[in-house]
């Protein structure tokens, strides 16, 4: 049989295959590991995985790869971001070295608001430059699809306008983007000490308008539209949290949240009541909660970069979501405030040690789980016949030295669809 591409030669071929559904519990130690393997590529897709001998015996292409006896896997899909922004928070940084807290910066009109006041100054033009070259970082740390949170614009003009370049970062960049829409991300200046008026703007014309926006966008074709809430002191109560994503549920789009970040406020429960495809953070979601996300079909998103950058030791339990049968999935929540990160390795490496993650756990969680955190688990983060051929080949012969090995650079070469857009 004819094949346009076919990658041979691969010590250790690490599918994550999953079948269809994201993985929990104990099926989270297995990333299908095939020795001596092969992919086969046909129109951008993967058209069969095995041992070499038997593709190369099956298949010919024009264009046959040798990996070197290498680890070949799923390219990383990144669940959870914010890197369109403009401005950056390296004084805060500092403020938090010598103690400040994140919540009190916030409060003080810090934090996501500084990064508010200069993404509103920016033109489009400016936020996709700037979000083309972190797109770029993340590429060479081997993340082929990204989802990107709006959040910095909190007023209508704005946001809208984070949404126009999101469009564009999807056109302009091999990375394939999935957009969210988190106008309920702080409380704005304007709306200070009236989150309750905020949160009304934001149901009776932000998220209509956003709709409006997808419904004529091109990503409707490829992606799902996702709305969001941060529900925290100083950022939403829970019922304000549940005007927007009840409201954005009727309107149509799929549901995320920020939850259990710093404080437990019921977020978690009520996101998942609302039938929420992710809820993200859990750093202080109850037991009876972790029990409620393991019988839902809701994924499970930490988010380690964001503790290790506060210097702190305290992380998501995502020990005791796996083992209560959560799908748990990571991200690297890359934002210029808490977390600063393009690199799924990274959070790996974070995850492996702080939250006692198997180097299998954190890969199926960086790679499988986290499309199904973005509602795409159909066509990307496992290397398994029929989806889209987003592959990666590694420089390291052992897949565990992904998370092990950590601060290098171990991805040799990025496929998208069958086309190599990075190598090193
Ligand atoms: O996921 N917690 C709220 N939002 C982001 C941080 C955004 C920022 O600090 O700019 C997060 O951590
Ligand atoms: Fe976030």
């Amino acid at each position: 049989m004819k094949a346009d591409l076919i990658v041979s030669n691969i010590g250790q071929l690490v599918t994550c295959s999953s079948g269809g559904a994201p993985k929990r519990g104990t099926a989270m130690q297995d990333v299908g590991i095939i020795e001596n393997g092969a992919v086969a590529v046909s129109e951008g897709k993967i058209a069969a995985v095995g041992k070499y001998d038997e593709i190369l015996r099956t298949f010919e292409a024009d264009s046959v790869i040798d990996a070197g006896g290498k680890v070949v896997c799923p390219a990383f899909v990144d669940p959870h971001t914010h890197i369109v922004f403009a401005g950056n928070r390296l004084n805060e940084f500092e403020l938090k070295i010598k103690g400040a807290e994140y919540l009190e910066i916030l409060a003080n009109g810090g934090g996501i608001i500084s990064t508010v006041r200069h993404t509103r100054e920016a033109s489009i033009d400016e936020l996709v430059e700037q979000s083309l070259r972190r797109l770029d970082k993340m590429l060479a740390c081997g993340t082929a699809t990204v989802e990107i949170k709006t959040g910095y614009g909190l007023d209508t003009e704005t946001e809208l306008k984070m949404l126009a370049a999101i469009e564009q970062l999807d056109h302009r960049h091999a990375i394939d983007i999935v957009p969210t829409f988190l106008a309920a991300h702080a409380v704005p200046p304007e709306f200070k000490d009236d989150a309750d008026g905020y949160t009304e703007l934001i149901c009776s014309e932000m998220l209509p308008l956003a709709w409006d926006w997808y419904q004529s966008s091109h990503l409707k074709t490829k992606a799902p539209f996702f709305a969001d809430v941060f529900t925290e002191r100083n950022a939403f109560n829970v019922p304000q949290s549940y005007k927007v994503l009840k409201t954005a549920k009727e309107l149509g789009f799929a549901l995320k949240a920020h939850v259990d970040e710093f404080t437990n406020l019921g977020g978690s429960r009520l996101a998942l009541e609302l039938g929420a495809v992710s809820i993200d953070h859990l750093d202080a979601i109850s037991d009876h909660e972790i029990e409620l996300l393991a019988n839902s079909g809701t994924i499970g998103i930490v988010t380690p970069t964001v503790n290790f950058n506060f210097g702190s030791t305290q992380f998501a339990d995502a020990r005791k979501l796996i083992d209560t049968g959560c799908a748990v999935a990571l991200s690297t929540d890359y934002n210029p405030g808490s977390a600063p990160c393009p690199s799924q390795p990274m959070a790996m490496a974070i995850a492996c040690p702080y939250q006692r993650l198997l180097p299998a756990e954190a890969l199926n969680a960086a790679t499988v789980n986290a499309a199904h955190a973005i509602g795409l688990g159909d066509k990307i983060g496992s290397i398994e016949e029929g989806k889209q051929a987003d592959i990666l080949i590694l420089d390291c012969t052992d897949y565990r030295e992904t998370a092990h090995e950590f601060g290098r650079d171990v991805v040799a070469c990025v496929f998208k669809a069958g086309m190599l857009v990075y190598k090193k």
